[in-house]
C-alpha cells in the first residue's frame, strides 16, 4: 500500500464551504532586486482558506513556497518587494506597519519552521520560553502561564510535560523539539498556523507522528493550516486543498483528493511519482529529471517545459491558469484526459 493510499484512510476535514473565508490571497507577487536583475520568486498566486481548513503548498526546493509564507508574515528580506493583496478576516495584511504586524503575529497567525533550533533559545529552559509567550501576550501570572504551558505540552502529546518544562532544548529529540514549537505556536490560539517544512529534518516515522498530531490539533483548535512541503505524500492525509507551485507560479490548485488521485498537471504527476511508497522498499525513488530553473534565466513560456515529457512547440508560450472542474485550476496546454 502506498503512503498516499494509507493516508486516505484518515477522513478529510468536514465540509467547510459555508464557513467564511479567513485568508484571501489575490495576485500575490514577491520580487527581489539582485545585482543581476529582478527575480520574481512568487508570481501572481491566488488562493483562499477558511477556518479549520488545511492548504498544502507543494513544490521542489526553490519554487517560492517559503517566500509566499514570508510575504504573509512580513518576514521578507530587505531586497524583497510585495505585490497583490492578502486579506485576513477581511483586513489587508501585506506591508503592515511593524506594530500591527507584531500584533497579528502574536495573536492571529503563527509560523513554525523546518529547524526548531533556529526558533528556540538554546540557553533558556523550554518551560520559560513557553511561559514567556503567555505572560507577554496573554498577560498571565507566572503560575497561570506555567499551568497553561503544561496543558499545551500535554496537548501536543509531550510525555512527562511537567518535568520537561525544566529542560533545555538540547535535551529534546528533534521530534520532541518540533512538538515544543507546535505548542509554542498554538499558545496564543492563532486562527492560522503556517508550517514551513516542519518535518523535513525528521525521520519518516517521526514525520508521520507530527503530521497525525497536526491533524488532531487542527480539529481540536479549529486552526487553519498552510502546510508547506516538497513532498506531496506528506500532505496527503492532512490537506483539504493543494497548491502545486513551480518557479513561483501555480501549476495546479484544487481539492487535495483531486490533485492526489487525478492530477491535472505533468509537474504534479512527477511529484507524485517521487512520493516514497511503503510497498516499494529498496526500489529507487523516481525523481523528475533535470532541475528547477534559475529564476534569472527562465525558459520561454511554461517554466516546466524543459523537463516535461509532454512538451510541444506550443509550450514556448505561457499557459494561463484556467478553471476546470469543480474548484480546480491548471496551467497546461495538454488536455487532462491525455495525461497518464
Ligand atoms: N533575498 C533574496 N534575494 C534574491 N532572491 C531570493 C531571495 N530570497 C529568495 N530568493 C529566490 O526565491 C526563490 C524561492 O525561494 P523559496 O521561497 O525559499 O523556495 P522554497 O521555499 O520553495 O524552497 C529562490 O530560489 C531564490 O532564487
Ligand atoms: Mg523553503
Amino acid at each position: 500500500m502506498s503512503t498516499i493510499e494509507h493516508s486516505n484512510s484518515t477522513p478529510q476535514a468536514a465540509d467547510t464551504s459555508a464557513t467564511p473565508i479567513l485568508l484571501d490571497v489575490k495576485d500575490l507577487r514577491v520580487t527581489f532586486g539582485t545585482p543581476d536583475g529582478d527575480v520574481t520568486a512568487v508570481n501572481d498566486l491566488n488562493f483562499d482558506l477558511r477556518a479549520g481548513e488545511t492548504l498544502g503548498i507543494v513544490g521542489e526546493s526553490g519554487s517560492g513556497k517559503s517566500q509566499t509564507a514570508f510575504a504573509l508574515m512580513g518576514l521578507l528580506a530587505s531586497n524583497g518587494r510585495i505585490g497583490g493583496s492578502a486579506k485576513f478576516n477581511g483586513r489587508e495584511i501585506l506591508n503592515l506597519p511593524p506594530k500591527q504586524l507584531n500584533k497579528l503575529r502574536a495573536e492571529q497567525i503563527s509560523m513554525i519552521f523546518q529547524d526548531p533550533m533556529t526558533s528556540l533559545n538554546p540557553y533558556m529552559k523550554v518551560g520559560e520560553q513557553l511561559m514567556e509567550v503567555l505572560v507577554q501576550h496573554k498577560h498571565m501570572s507566572r503560575s497561570e502561564a506555567f499551568e497553561g504551558s503544561v496543558r499545551m505540552l500535554d496537548a501536543v502529546k509531550m510525555p512527562e510535560a511537567r518535568k520537561r518544562m525544566k529542560m533545555y532544548p538540547h535535551e529534546f529529540s528533534g521530534g520532541m523539539r518540533q512538538r515544543v514549537m507546535i505548542a509554542m505556536a498554538l499558545l496564543c490560539s492563532p486562527k492560522l498556523l503556517i508550517a514551513d517544512e516542519p518535518t523535513t529534518a525528521l525521520d519518516v516515522t517521526v514525520q508521520a507522528q507530527i503530521m497525525t498530531l497536526l491533524n488532531e490539533l487542527k480539529r481540536e483548535f479549529n486552526t487553519a493550516i498552510i502546510m508547506i512541503t516538497h513532498d506531496l505524500g506528506v500532505v496527503a492525509g492532512i490537506c483539504d486543498k493543494v497548491l502545486v507551485m513551480y518557479a513561483g507560479r501555480t501549476m495546479e490548485y484544487g481539492h487535495a483528493r483531486d490533485v492526489f488521485y487525478r492530477p491535472s498537471h505533468p509537474y504534479s504527476i512527477g511529484l507524485l511519482k517521487a512520493v516514497p511508497r511503503l510497498d516499494a522498499e529498496g526500489e529507487a525513488m523516481l525523481t523528475i529529471p533535470g532541475n528547477p530553473p534559475n529564476l534569472l534565466r527562465l525558459p520561454k513560456g511554461c517554466p516546466f517545459q524543459p523537463r516535461c515529457q509532454y512538451a510541444t512547440e506550443i509550450c514556448a508560450t505561457t499557459p494561463s491558469l484556467e478553471h476546470f472542474g469543480e474548484g480546480r485550476m491548471r496551467a497546461c496546454f495538454k488536455p487532462v484526459e491525455e495525461l497518464v
